[in-house]
């Protein structure tokens, strides 16, 4: 036994007369990290050394005569032990243990396992991606690229995850496995759903009492299955929901492979189980990690997805995460992790179904009602009294045969109230209704249970104008009509998380905006999809979803694709080539809206960079990289205690001699106090020339309001590929009065025009954090 074990085992012995004398009857699971250099060579495994760590505790303090017993009780409290993601163990403990726990050496920090928040086809026409000479054909769909995607399962029998036309081979670097278990096993897997794994120890250590409903990586919940074919499921013919958005579903890198790691369960959502899929992903050799869901307001160094994705940047993995659903207030964002990609959810330049008025005049609006009704040449009823749509009672002494026109600037209008207003007609049972309404809420999160269509305020007086002045108006409604080139698109989904990060303001964050509002993917079967009237409900096989959730698989997807087209491309280089060539520019050529604040272009602290464009980013002229080094110095510069770091770091030997928190990324974000309301704040940058040899590149800079912008040198000379050059920006920022958020850019330009590098520049007050 080495001397720090024979102290460790003392240690216990003291505390354990300490214990005994406290009551610890309160006990709760704790992630615990450990130094590995600690590690006793007496013991043949890391488990064996926590167990055994854990067993010294335990049997100290309960039942210190009965081997077995106490054994039992250890077996118990060791909840995972943890390799890859970090290193360490969780394990249930009482406050007393913990204590004693963090005088044993080899500790490092502890903290208790806390909830997770889970964030919910032609998104890849409107992404460019099916062009010839568009990334999905340079990087062949994504092929040998695993995607692990942590999440809530999936349902195997899904067409999405069919192997047609895959290769017949799984990658020689895959470890992962098919495990059995309730309703799944190895069978269920295939060439395109290559590994399947499930984790609830954390679950059932938080409630021993609970019963799992599904033990086994099916999917009871629907997210998983739908964010897992987002990335990478199969071409499906016909796909569609109810006849809506029909046509061939496929994945952003429909070639890649897919590893489930189920962690979020209906019976609960923990760290520790988080942490043990991500643990096995990066162990099992995935290449791109995909996890639609965060842990709100927590340091870097007790957040599981900052410390597992610290592990697979270092391996080269990239970690693409959801901003979260907390819009669309500034600094309500998680996962602002400085070495993943975060990213944000816009809506889709689609919409369905037609109102035809009696006149001929036609009005394309929004509907999802499941089933192609017929609401032909209906009276439309308009009238002051009962057009606000709030009054069961009045709409019940309706003729039923009616289309009745709801307008919810009648009803005080307010966010609620068109939602109101459709489970009051769905209520009375009408034959038909027109809600006018232009909540984004509706739009991107409403669901339809009464033949009706919603329309856009502009378009309703004209409606109005027609029952007005005819003695007997009537219309029509078309459904499962699909439109696409709906105009202004992409802009920013009002329900998407905003930036500054609280974690780590000091990078701008999101990073990247994606598809994310009424995404069409696969879904769980047994789960109602849609409902007609008050208490018919209907399931399909794909299903329209709306999140941060749903835009961070896009991202994922796109990852995998230029890992596929790059893979010698690190996380950081990948993550720049996204950032530099997004889009801030809608279909109408205009700045992206935002749907939060419909009357503003949405600033980079709600769309980053942009849209996100596949091609652009397949070939993106100079990249900023990052190295692990890199980012070890931001934590450092963050004045983290050597704990704190080495919880994220592992055992890594890294040194602090360099802090810093500018660190080489492709945004910028400067803040001011409120009280001096001025700053002058410098950057340095590196950029790799990855062109294809010599270029040129000059800075165009446009400036935030109320700030003066510097760059220099403003030109860059690169004589060869992959040479570095750097370069220095200073922000200065002078009193503005009208906005406290503003936002301009630098550009990179090509001499000739082949590569244009862009990096948004956001300036904050201190306030907004
Ligand atoms: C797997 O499950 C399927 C469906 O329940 C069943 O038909 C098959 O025999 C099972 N295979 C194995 C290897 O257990
Ligand atoms: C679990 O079940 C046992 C036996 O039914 C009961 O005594 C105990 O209070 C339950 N624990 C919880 C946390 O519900
Ligand atoms: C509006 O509807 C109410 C309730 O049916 C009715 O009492 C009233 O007369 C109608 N007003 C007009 C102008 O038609
Ligand atoms: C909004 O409308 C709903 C439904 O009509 C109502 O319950 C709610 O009180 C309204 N809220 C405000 C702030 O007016
Ligand atoms: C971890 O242990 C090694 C070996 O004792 C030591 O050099 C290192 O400083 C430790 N790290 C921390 C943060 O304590
Ligand atoms: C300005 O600073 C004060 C305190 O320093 C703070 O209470 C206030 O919320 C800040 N205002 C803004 C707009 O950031
Ligand atoms: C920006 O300034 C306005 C006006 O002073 C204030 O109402 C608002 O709360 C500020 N917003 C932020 C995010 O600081």
């Amino acid at each position: 036994m080495e001397p720090n074990n024979v102290f460790s085992l003392l240690l216990i012995i003291s505390l354990w007369f300490l214990l005994t004398f406290h009551s610890n009857a309160e006990t709760s699971t704790y992630i615990i990290h450990m130094n590995k250099s600690f590690f006793p060579q007496v013991f043949t495994t890391h488990h064996d050394w926590f167990k055994s760590t854990i067993h010294s505790l335990k049997s100290k303090t309960l039942v210190p005569d009965d081997y077995d017993q106490a054994s039992k009780q250890s077996q118990k409290k060791l909840v995972y032990t943890y390799d890859h993601a970090m290193y360490g163990f969780s394990a249930v403990l009482s406050s007393n243990e913990l204590e004693i726990l963090k005088n044993i050496d080899g500790f490092v920090s502890a903290y208790q396992d806390r909830t997770a928040t889970i964030d919910t086809t032609h998104t890849f026409e409107f992404l460019s991606l099916d062009s010839p000479s568009g990334l999905w054909h340079t990087s062949d769909f994504g092929d040998d690229v695993v995607v692990g995607v942590i999440d809530t399962g999936l349902w195997p029998e899904s067409q999405s995850f069919k192997d047609d036309g895959m290769t017949k081979k799984i990658p020689n670097k895959w470890k992962g496995t098919c495990e059995t278990g309730q309703e799944f096993n190895t069978s269920m897997c295939n060439f395109k759903l290559i590994g399947a794994r499930y984790f609830n120890k954390g679950v059932i250590a938080s409630n021993p009492n609970v019963t799992i409903s599904m033990n086994s990586a099916r999917d009871t919940i629907g997210h998983g299955t739908h964010t897992s074919s987002t990335v990478a499921g199969n071409y499906v013919n016909g796909a569609s929901y109810f006849g809506y958005a029909k046509g061939i579903a496929r994945g952003i890198a429909p070639k890649a492979r897919i590893a489930m790691y189920k962690v979020i369960w209906e019976e609960g959502r923990f760290a520790s189980d988080v942490l043990a899929g991500m643990d096995q992903a990066i162990n099992d050799g995935v290449d791109v990690i995909s996890i639609s869901m965060g842990f709100d307001d927590v340091p870097l160094y007790e957040d599981p997805i900052a410390i597992a994705s610290f592990a697979a940047m270092e391996k080269g993995i990239v970690v693409s995460s959801s901003a979260g659903n907390a819009g669309p207030e500034f600094g309500t964002l998680h996962n602002g992790i400085p070495w993943l990609l975060t990213a944000a959810a816009g809506t889709i330049d689609r919409t369905f179904g037609t109102l035809v008025l009696g006149n001929g005049q036609s009005i394309i609006g929004w509907t999802l009602f499941p089933a192609n009704a017929i609401v032909e040449n209906v009276l439309l009823v308009y009238n002051n009294t009962l057009s606000s749509c709030n009054s069961l009672n009045l709409l019940s002494q309706l003729n039923k045969k009616v289309i009745i026109l709801c307008d919810d600037s009648l009803s005080n209008r307010n966010k609620t109230s068109v939602f109101n207003q459709i489970n009051v007609v769905t209520e009375a049972n009408l034959l038909g209704a027109v809600f006018v309404s232009d909540s984004p809420q509706l739009i991107d999160l409403g669901r339809i249970y009464t033949p009706s269509i919603v329309i856009k305020p502009k378009d309703a007086q004209s409606v109005i104008n027609y029952a007005k002045s005819n003695n007997n108006p009537t219309s029509s409604i078309k459904f499962q009509q699909t439109f696409v080139g709906t105009k202004p698109a992409p802009a920013a989904a009002y329900y998407s998380s905003r930036g500054p990060s609280h974690s780590y303001p000091w990078i701008l964050k999101p990073d990247i905006m994606a598809p994310g509002s009424r995404v069409l993917a696969a879904y769980i079967p047994n789960k109602p999809t849609a409902r007609i009237g008050t208490n018919v409900f209907l399931s399909s096989d794909y299903n329209f979803m709306s999140g941060t959730s749903m835009s961070c698989p896009h991202v994922s997807g796109v990852a995998a694709l230029l890992k596929a087209a790059h893979p010698q491309w690190s996380a950081a280089a990948i993550r720049s080539a996204l950032i530099t060539t997004a889009n801030p520019l809608d279909n109408t050529q205009n700045p992206i809206r935002d749907n939060g604040y419909p009357s503003q272009h949405a600033s980079p602290l709600a769309i980053g960079a942009g849209e996100i464009d596949p091609n652009r980013a397949m070939n993106p002229g100079l990249i900023y990289d990052a190295t692990p080094q890199d980012y070890v110095n931001l934590l450092c510069g963050l004045k983290f205690t050597k704990n704190q770091i080495l919880t994220i770091t592992r055992s890594n030997s890294y040194d602090c001699e360099n802090p810093s928190l500018d660190l080489n990324y492709p945004s910028f974000i400067a803040f001011y106090s409120n009280k001096t309301r001025s700053m002058v704040h410098k950057f340095k940058r590196i950029v790799t020339n990855v062109g294809d040899g010599a270029a040129t590149y000059r800075a165009k800079v446009t400036y935030p309001k109320g700030s003066v912008v510097t760059v220099s040198p403003d030109i860059l000379t690169f004589k060869y590929k992959n040479e570095k050059q750097s370069y220095n920006i200073i922000i200065k920022y002078v009193m503005y009065k009208k906005e406290n958020v503003s936002f301009g850019d630098l550009v990179w330009i090509e001499d000739g025009g082949a590569h244009i590098v862009r990096s948004p520049i956001v300036v904050a007050p201190t306030g907004i954090v």
